[in-house]
């Protein structure tokens, strides 16, 4: 049996990001309506899904007092805020096409509010670490398999693969917050058996009513692709399972897989912190300075309701089927033709460089015990 890792002083850094979405082509990755559809729909339940990470930890946040981990959460808090910004600037995509994933966050918020009301807060924080260890393995996934972001629009692979570095560098902060605070397992692998089903069940749901509107719930040919894509022998879901099985153990830590080094390479690769020092914010600042937490949890509210946004893209759905292009927007072979081994993209810098709210903390001072071979 693996020993638990202890919580590590890994660096983790707010990036005040600023992404813009147009001339986003429909089907985005790879020309491929089932995915592309997945990763909408998956992007859709983010806004509000993150704001619920950063609710469940803040509510424990005055118990902590391990002070490495006081100033690990306020970056977390930070970067969850930052990602919920950035993915409602992803609407602005699917309002110029016409796709309605209003309905998705109406339905989130409410599911949410719902277990916000009726459940204990160490329910809710379980329910967060489950959701933080599937966004930790899609993260890896994402990092480390060329054939998923090679395939992205430009704009949407950065988004994508940005936001993978950042779960991949807080993957364990409401873990140890979790393990510092309450520590019941049967709570902790309770919560992830129920988020598992009801994940998997409604981002099945979410993605087959955005394949319905598009006029492709019975394309046959294209769920069967699709579903080998993802589950069959050499499928993404299905990689996925034992790194998912691996947080049953009584003894899991998040860091007992340590990807930091694949890390480093993106974000060299994304130029992710060439940000000037005036630029920076001191991490300390935000567990201090209740006004910064606020700052940067407002900026990620998103500027429409779900209702708004919804009727935003039925007024535009006309004027977008108009103009929606029939054939593959991104040519296979330019898809191709792009590199396939780690450092997997040409390193490019993004349109704006990344802009630190909050410096990273000191680089690990100890090392980590050995992770197990097995992992
Ligand atoms: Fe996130
Ligand atoms: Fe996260």
């Amino acid at each position: 049996m693996t020993a638990r890792v202890a919580h590590l002083d890994i660096g983790i850094t707010v990036r005040r990001m600023d992404f813009r979405f147009k001339d986003i082509p429909r089907y985005w990755a790879g020309n491929d309506p089932y995915f592309t559809h997945l990763l909408n729909a998956l992007s859709a339940t983010f806004p509000e899904g993150e704001r619920f990470f950063v609710h469940s930890v803040r509510q424990m946040q005055d118990q902590i007092t391990d002070p490495l981990l006081k100033r690990q959460v306020s970056a977390f808090i930070g970067q969850e805020a930052m990602h919920a910004r950035e993915h409602s600037h992803y609407n602005d995509y699917a309002i110029q096409h016409g796709i309605d994933l209003g309905f998705i966050e109406t339905f989130i918020q409410k599911r949410l509010t719902f277990i916000k009301g009726k459940f204990p807060a160490e329910r809710q924080l379980a329910i967060t670490c489950a959701l933080e260890h599937f966004t930790a393995i899609l993260a890896e996934q994402m990092l480390t398999e060329p054939d998923i972001y090679n395939s992205f629009d430009e704009s949407m692979q950065k988004l994508w693969l940005w936001h993978a570095v950042e779960e991949s560098e807080h993957k364990a902060v409401a873990f140890d917050v979790y393990q510092a605070l309450v520590g019941d397992y049967r709570i902790r692998i309770r919560a992830m058996a129920i988020t598992t089903f009801f994940f998997m069940m409604h981002t099945t749901w979410f993605q087959a009513r955005l394949l319905k509107a598009d006029g492709k719930l019975f394309d046959i040919p294209m769920w069967l692709k699709g579903l080998d894509r993802m589950w069959g022998r050499k499928g993404h879901f299905r990689k996925l399972i034992p790194s998912y099985l691996k947080y049953y153990r009584r003894d899991f830590h998040p860091w007992q897989h340590d990807n930091r080094a694949v890390l480093e390479q993106w974000k060299k690769a994304l130029k992710l912190d060439e940000a000037s020092a005036h630029q920076k914010v001191a991490v300390t600042a935000i567990s201090t300075t209740p006004a910064v937490v606020a700052d940067v949890v407002q900026t990620a509210t998103p500027t429409k309701a779900p209702r708004a946004r919804k009727l935003a893209a039925l007024k535009l759905a006309t004027q977008a089927k108009a103009a929606a292009p029939k054939k593959a927007v991104i040519p296979a072979k330019a898809a191709k033709s792009k590199a396939a081994t780690l450092p997997p993209v040409k390193p490019r810098s993004l349109d704006k460089p990344a802009n630190k709210v909050e410096g990273s903390q000191k680089p690990a001072q100890k090392p980590m015990r050995k992770p197990n071979p097995a992992n």
